[in-house]
């Protein structure tokens, strides 16, 4: 089955076309990024703007890199929340018009269902039941997913999604945004040990986080310090870095033996991170655990996930009709 995924959540506009759920054979992704850096993060309504601009071209492009026509599509999936109300409803207003002209059955999905299942796009994908870390710059969830569709929380943030932390701290020391590159890359010349940042709820049996503490560290450090340049800014980022890491690695490793999961899935933007992909690879490999790290294009917003996402919920009998809505605040 050819599934046309369209991503318009925040401020990536996606399509792809992704085949029974597995083969990718197009994913194309126009990002916003330079368009809102300059207010140092994500206009709403510049991002709705954006993707009524984008979104079709993009459909083009995906259809032709995989030399496919819209005839040939025999699903569109489109994320229907959680994001920015304006921008979710470009997409949904599109795969709804894409639908009604054409005829091809439409599915509204879930964009963490999306990040829970851009895993099932690796070459061995990890099957149900597994544990999942969903971390981006909005979500820090964890989820015991039972089966497609069959999804517990196990434990998230009580405050700023790690992303979000990433974000702010990049702030805080005068870097571009989104932060989580621009603090990965500074962080590989600096000491993770430098400077002991503070590892929140670090007790046995809680699977939740809180980042907001971390975040107000580093500002103290920098108000009694100053904003740090060469080595010191070098030496806060790595250390900032392992107390996010450490933080959600080991809460992940603890629950994964706790509630007796062997497969563990790592996704969301915040997983192509560097630290937190080796430190998790080398607890799960201490601890027998099979990891499912997807490649970075897959763990940022992407079209394909929500192919897959919507695959899934087709097969398992789930279908919208045009009373499809954007819904900014669905929680999975
Ligand atoms: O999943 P995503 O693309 O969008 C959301 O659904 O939020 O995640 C974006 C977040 C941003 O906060 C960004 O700073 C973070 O992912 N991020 C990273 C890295 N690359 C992106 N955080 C840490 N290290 C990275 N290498
Ligand atoms: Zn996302």
């Amino acid at each position: 089955m050819l599934v046309l995924g369209l991503e318009t959540s925040c401020d990536e506009t996606a399509a792809a076309l992704v085949e029974d759920g597995r083969r990718v054979l197009s994913d194309v992704v126009s990002t916003q990024i330079d368009i809102h850096r300059r207010w140092g993060g994500v206009v709403p309504e510049l991002a709705s703007r954006n993707h009524v601009v984008q979104l079709l071209p993009v459909v083009d492009e995906a259809l032709r890199r995989a030399d496919k026509a819209l005839q040939d599509v025999e699903l569109i999936s489109v994320t229907t929340g959680p994001g920015l109300i304006g921008a979710l409803f470009v997409g949904v207003h599109m795969a709804k018009a894409l639908s009604l002209a054409t005829g091809i059955p439409l599915v509204g999905v879930n964009h963490l269902e999306g990040h829970l299942l851009a895993a099932r796009l690796m070459e061995s994908p990890p099957e149900p039941p597994f544990l999942a870390l969903v971390v981006s710059g909005g979500h820090t969830t964890l989820y015991a997913v039972e089966d497609f569709g069959r999804y517990r929380t196990v434990g998230s943030t009580r405050d700023d999604a790690a992303g979000e932390a990433y974000d702010k701290v990049a702030r805080l020391l005068g870097l571009p945004y989104p932060g989580g590159q621009p603090i990965d890359q500074l962080a590989q010349k600096g000491n993770p040990a430098a400077i002991r940042f503070p590892r929140a709820l670090n007790v046995p049996g809680v699977f939740d986080w809180s980042f907001s503490g971390l975040k107000t560290a580093v500002r103290e450090h920098i108000r009694n310090h100053g904003v740090p340049e060469g080595q010191a800014l070098f030496d806060l980022c790595a250390s900032f870095q392992e107390a996010v890491a450490d933080s959600l690695s080991k809460k992940l490793i603890a629950a994964a033996r706790e509630l007796k999961f062997e497969r563990l899935v790592l996704c969301g933007g915040v997983a192509a991170n560097s630290r937190l992909r080796g430190l998790t690879e080398e607890r799960a490999k201490e601890r027998e655990l099979k990891l499912f790290l997807p490649r970075i294009s897959l763990c940022t917003d992407n079209g394909a996930m929500i192919a897959v996402a919507g695959y899934e919920a087709y097969r398992r009998g789930v279908r919208s009709d045009f009373s499809l809505v954007a819904d900014a605040g669905w929680r999975l």
